[in-house]
């Protein structure tokens, strides 16, 4: 069975140069002679696999590279189109020395993409196909929607949009927990063209309303509460706080749809202000089952996400309709070997880019069955999710490495007291996925059976970039390996020289691919300066990565000043920025640091006002200021008081000696004699611990 693979990967033509690495590993004879750490998908998964070998990945590959027009019309084909686009699939500039940076695909086809995921497969057969299962927060309490009650669902709020003066292009900000009715909003605002734009419901209200004075939403999309786990969370008070912040910088709310959720809030308990807040409960259900179709252009607005970058202000990711649609369906076909016969389940929120291509699009382009789940998922206890996988018969199961890791730590008693044999293919993303908690993922919970995706991409991707094509490749622990079809991921070194082979830099890629974004909203000068600068002629994703013999990516993380926590994006300037608006702090200065758990923690370095004395109150104080201005996800993990900050004498802070301090590796802090003051670092080492 492995010669099997072997043999077929002997079989494919040299390739392209650009190419070329990939038929390195097909090619080589490493896989068969050296004693390497490879994972082979079984025959019967292979057999029945949507790409089967190494061999039709690779046919296909070269196909996506050599004609992306041809490769990428003849998917798009299978969608509607109300009209067809004009004569050019994809139209781009990717080299800033050229002009300004553009994409664009399919533009001038007209289409829409809530019909596609709803009308189009009604239309195929699909109408009593469930699309939503839905598990609350408390065991017991579940619901369905079939793609017909979904569909007649997303026409009643679109119709109240409308109604409510909601047009074209117009902005919706949704602050929703996993409730059926976030989808449905989504898919709502997609069939009248209005651009929605949610926010995590985990986030402040300083940053929902920071957010609400950058797109100015017609409406405001939330409930009263929400229980996670055993707390509940009031999340009306938050879009109120925000609301009211709004206004003091010109930018008023007229409309804020307030879904009733009893389970975590009373009406009657709810604060209310008349004229402005609406029941969804009271008004929705009036509106007729049927909404004609907004149609739009391929390169019209579909939606907003907001993301952090390396300074303050958050990032309007912009994605368009045509490109992302057949993107998001394509990845999500062949990353998890999509069948018809799936029930679906992907642990991500709507509020995160995973929520919008592999929660509601991707899957529903497809016509899945997909679960969405409102809680915890240690919520009553670590055993949750296989519960509700066994409930379900969930087949394919897509989370982060942190939830991989924390259920490891309580335990494979929780995972095996379950069944689990509905599973068939497992997913993980957000961050690398350490060997260790890969192979827990795949004999614990896959019981050695179901071949892992590790997707590597991002907000600004769209969708999958490199994955593994789990019927086609031998897996190695820990590697997220071989670009998708279409993507051209090259290495390159400081200079933005293409490296070849076995090597490792900084992650980017040559050439447009569909569900790219197009722009950051309002700020397109942003958008090229952050991502097509930094190496002229390509994309750079940010991100470190290296090739190894074999031609595998491994992904090694951000090189810039994100952190990744969880999986969760988090600038270090945001978090600075929360920090020193404490009227206590003087000056922070935040890393990420190692975790256990979180892959990485918010490790923050402060410098208090003269004669401020350090207290465990403070200490306290300065988390919940972040807490307040970004969201609890965005917490330090631990404050370290700093007499003063290393830098250098032009007042650079170096991060790079915070780094080591924060992590103790204090035998190589490197070279401090080009510091201000060299004296600072002792003083931090000394207060390490206290
Ligand atoms: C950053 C993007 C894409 C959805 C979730 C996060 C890291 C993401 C992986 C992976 C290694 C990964 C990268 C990337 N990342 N997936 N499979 N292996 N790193 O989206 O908030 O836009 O963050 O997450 O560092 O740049 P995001």
């Amino acid at each position: 069975h492995f010669l099997r693979h072997v043999e077929s990967m002997k079989l494919l033509p040299s390739g392209a140069g650009h190419i070329s690495h990939l038929n390195a590993v097909i090619l080589g004879e490493s896989l068969a002679t050296e004693e390497n750490d490879f994972v082979l998908p079984s025959n019967d998964f292979a057999d029945q696999a949507n790409v089967k070998s190494p061999q039709q990945y690779m046919e296909m590959y070269k196909r996506s590279i050599e004609d992306p027009a041809g490769f990428w019309s003849d998917i798009a084909s299978e969608f509607y189109w109300k009209q067809k686009w004009g004569d050019k699939v994809c139209d781009e500039n990717f080299d800033v020395r050229k002009g300004k940076i553009k994409i664009e695909w399919f533009k001038g086809g007209i289409t829409n993409i809530a019909y596609n995921c709803l009308d189009r497969n009604i239309e195929a057969g699909l109408g009593d196909k469930i699309a939503i299962y839905w598990e609350g927060n408390e065991p017991g309490l579940d619901g369905s929607l079939t793609y017909t009650q979904l569909h007649d669902r997303v026409c009643q709020v679109a119709n109240y949009l409308k109604d409510i003066g909601v047009k074209k292009g117009d902005a919706v900000i949704i602050y929703l927990p996993m409730l059926m009715e976030l989808p449905i909003t989504m898919l709502a605002c997609a069939r009248i063209g209005a651009v929605h734009s949610v926010v995590f419901a985990g986030f402040s209200s300083e940053s929902l309303s920071q957010r609400i004075i950058d797109c100015k939403p017609k409406v405001v999309i939330t409930c009263n509460a929400v229980k996670r786990g055993s707390k509940i969370i009031y999340l009306k008070d938050i879009v109120d706080a925000a609301i009211n912040d709004s206004a003091q910088s010109g930018v008023s709310i007229d409309v804020s749809l307030v879904y009733e959720n009893p389970v975590a809030l009373k009406r009657v308990d709810t604060k209310w202000k008349e004229g402005r807040d609406i029941w969804w409960q009271d008004v929705i259900p009036q509106y007729p089952t049927t909404c004609p179709v907004e149609w739009v252009d391929a390169e019209d607005p579909l939606f907003l996400l907001y993301t952090s970058g390396s300074t303050g202000k958050p990032k309007g990711v912009l994605h368009t309709t045509g490109g992302y649609m057949v993107y998001t369906a394509t990845t999500f076909k062949y990353a998890f070997d999509y069948k018809p016969s799936d029930v679906y389940w992907c642990t991500a929120d709507c509020g995160w880019i995973t929520g919008h291509s592999y929660v509601t699009y991707g899957p529903m382009l497809n016509g899945a069955t997909v679960l969405v789940y409102e809680g915890a998922p240690n919520y009553p206890d670590a055993g949750r999710c296989w519960d509700i996988v066994d409930k379900y018969k969930v087949s394919i199961f897509y989370t982060a490495p942190t939830l991989v890791r924390s259920l490891m730590r309580d335990g494979d008693e929780y995972v095996t007291r379950y069944s689990r044999k509905s599973l068939r293919v497992l997913g993980s993303v957000g961050e690398p996925i350490n060997p260790s908690a890969w192979r827990w993922f795949y004999n614990i919970v896959g019981d050695s059976r179901c071949p892992i995706s590790d997707t590597w991409w991002q907000t600004e991707t769209g969708g999958f970039m490199i994955t593994p094509l789990p019927g086609a490749w031998p897996q190695k622990p820990g590697s997220a390996t071989f670009p998708f079809f279409g993507v051209q991921p090259v290495i390159v070194d400081e200079k933005g020289v293409e490296i070849e082979g076995e090597c490792s830099g900084y992650l980017c890629v040559k050439s447009s691919w569909p569900g790219a974004f197009r722009t950051l909203y309002g700020d397109h000068e942003r958008y090229e300066t952050t991502y097509f600068k930094p190496f002229a002629g390509y994309y750079f994703s940010g991100d470190g990565c290296s090739r190894d013999k074999d031609g595998y990516h491994w992904l090694t993380g951000r090189v810039d000043d994100v952190i990744n926590v969880s999986g969760h994006r988090i600038g270090t300037a945001e978090v600075e920025s929360a920090l020193v608006s404490h009227p206590k702090c003087a000056e922070a200065a935040v890393v990420g640091v190692e975790h256990e758990v979180k892959g990485q923690g918010i490790y923050a370095f402060i410098t208090l006002v003269d004669g401020v004395p350090y207290s465990e109150e403070l200490r306290k104080e300065l988390v919940l200021t972040v807490r307040k201005q970004i969201g609890a996800f965005a917490a330090p993990d631990k404050i370290h008081w700093a007499p003063g900050l290393p830098k250098t004498r032009s007042g650079k802070i170096m991060r790079r000696i915070l780094r080591k301090i924060a992590s103790r590796q204090l035998d190589e802090l490197g070279d401090i004699s080009t510091l201000a003051d060299p004296s600072v670092v002792n003083q931090l080492i000394e207060l390490a611990d206290a």
